[in-house]
Parts: structure tokens; C-alpha cells; sequence
């Protein structure tokens, strides 16, 4: 007879099964974040969106992941500041940012994960400007994700630190105008689909999103040098009653991080192709 040592949770258990299911989209973010970094490590200015993009997939699938679980949104220069950008057809990303909307869907579970970088490695003066003030308000809504806080709550955090930096910048005079350049919600709900239905007040295990971003498109009514800058920063939020743990932190989010990251080599950038006339 086989002796089996006993279990303090039955597998057929639905506690069990439900760390199984967070166990798969702890998977499916890890794999996205791992994309973002070899991005980072691959692209330069002779790449294409549709390159990007396929590097994003190609990582995807070396992990086992089917495939991705959105259309993905791979937008350069003026193509960042257009939300749902799904056509990924710009060939000259050179020296622009590019935002990278993507994630794995891991047997069937989605991942939902932002970063936006410079091409050519190094943020401008203004790039920097908009990433930070994007980066605080994500810090700050990812601090406010808490047991028993809001949608509401972590909309409001971030729409503050943006509106206030707005307006130290010069883009614009109040509070109220920030809406033009901030116009969408700072998260939601992510599971076997990218925009899961949930309750609005966060309880344990909930895994959401937090996505400010500051789009700026060309014609806005700010100084001219502000114009093409799109920034978004999504990373995936594990509720915990002890706080908010980042599950797509191995993507880095600081300007250090990424510069850092992005001299390092990729064999996905360095590969030639037989030229086709
Ligand atoms: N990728 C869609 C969203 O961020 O909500
Ligand atoms: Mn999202
Ligand atoms: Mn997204």
C-alpha cells in the first residue's frame, strides 16, 4: 500500500485551486515583465513598432504562454499619445518614446503591463519631465492600493500628483484641465480577462492594474516642446492585507533602471536578415 504524507489543504480544495489560479497569473505578469526588460535590451533606432511587438510575442511564446491577451499597443513618438493604438505600423521610431501596452494570456489567464522607453536609450530633458510625474503618480496610486480603498481612492492620488505637476510645468492652469492630457481611470481588475468585472473596493488577493499616464499630442495647447510625449506606466497589483505587492516588478519603472537596462545587448536586436528586393 502507498503511504501518503498528509496535507494541511486538500489539492481538490477551492483554496487550493484558487492559489493555482493566482499562481497562473503571477505567471502570465512575470512573463510580460521579462518581455519588457528584453524590449529594453533589444530595440534601437533601425527597429520598427511591429518589431517591438513581435519581440514582446516572441518572449511570450519561448514561455509557453498561447499568446498575448489584447491586442498588444506598441506606439511611438505621436502614436503613444492615442489610446488602443493597436496598428503598430510606424517603420521610423527613431529617437522617439515608444509605450508598449502588452501582456501574456498564460493558460488563460492576462497580463496587463506598461512601460514606455526611449528608442535610442536615453530620456530628453522633457521625456524625463512627464516619465517622473507619471512614475510619482503610480507610486502613489500603488501605495493607496490597500484592503478596503477604492478605485475612486487610487484614481484620486493619482490624478492629484498629476494635475499639481502639470501645472508646476507650465502645460496647463488648473487642476480641471489636467482631464486633457490624464483622460482615463487608473485601474482595474485583471484575471481570465485583461478587464476582469470586480467589486470597486479592494479586498484580498484582487490583482489590478495601476495606469496613470500623461498623453500630449501634437497641436495641444502647451509649449510646443511637449508635443508627441505619451507616457503610461501599468504594473499589476497583488492585494494583500499587509499591502500592495507589485507583481510585474521585474519590468524596471525608474529612469536610472531603464537606461541602465537598456546598454545592456539582446540577440533579438543584433541578428541580420537576408535583404529582400
Ligand atoms: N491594455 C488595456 C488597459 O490597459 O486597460
Ligand atoms: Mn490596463
Ligand atoms: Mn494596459
Amino acid at each position: 500500500m502507498i503511504r501518503r504524507p498528509p496535507r494541511s489543504t486538500p489539492l481538490y480544495s477551492s483554496a487550493a485551486s484558487d492559489v493555482y489560479k493566482r499562481q497562473l497569473l503571477k505567471k502570465a505578469v512575470k512573463i510580460s515583465a521579462f518581455a519588457q526588460v528584453e524590449v529594453m535590451k533589444a530595440i534601437h533606432n533601425e527597429m520598427t513598432e511591429r518589431e517591438v511587438q513581435g519581440i514582446h510575442e516572441y518572449i511570450y511564446r519561448k514561455y509557453g504562454a498561447a499568446h498575448q491577451g489584447y491586442n498588444s499597443i506598441v506606439g511611438s513618438g505621436g502614436n503613444s499619445c492615442v489610446l488602443h493604438y493597436v496598428t503598430n505600423d510606424n517603420n521610423n521610431i527613431k529617437d522617439q518614446l515608444i509605450l508598449m501596452d502588452v501582456g501574456a494570456e498564460y493558460r488563460g489567464y492576462t497580463a496587463d503591463v506598461t512601460r514606455t522607453i526611449p528608442v535610442n536609450g536615453k530620456f530628453s530633458n522633457e521625456q524625463r519631465e512627464i516619465y517622473n510625474l507619471v512614475y510619482l503618480a503610480q507610486e502613489e496610486g500603488i501605495r493607496m492600493s490597500m484592503v478596503g480603498n477604492s478605485f475612486t481612492d487610487i484614481n484620486r492620488a493619482s490624478y492629484e500628483i498629476i494635475s499639481e505637476g502639470l501645472i508646476s510645468l507650465g502645460i496647463i492652469n488648473n487642476v480641471r484641465d489636467a482631464r486633457k492630457y490624464f483622460p482615463h481611470g487608473v485601474s482595474h481588475h485583471i484575471g481570465l480577462d485583461v478587464h476582469d468585472p470586480g467589486d470597486r473596493v479592494l479586498s484580498e488577493n484582487m490583482v489590478i492594474t495601476v495606469e496613470p499616464g500623461i498623453y500630449i499630442p501634437s497641436g495641444s495647447d502647451c509649449d510646443p516642446k511637449w508635443w508627441d510625449i505619451g507616457v503610461r506606466i501599468e504594473d499589476d497589483i497583488l492585494i494583500t492585507n499587509n499591502g500592495p505587492v507589485n507583481l510585474s516588478s521585474d519590468a524596471p519603472r525608474k529612469i536610472d533602471e531603464i537606461e541602465a537596462i537598456m546598454k545592456k545587448k539582446s540577440p533579438l536586436g543584433e541578428f541580420e536578415l537576408p535583404v529582400i528586393n
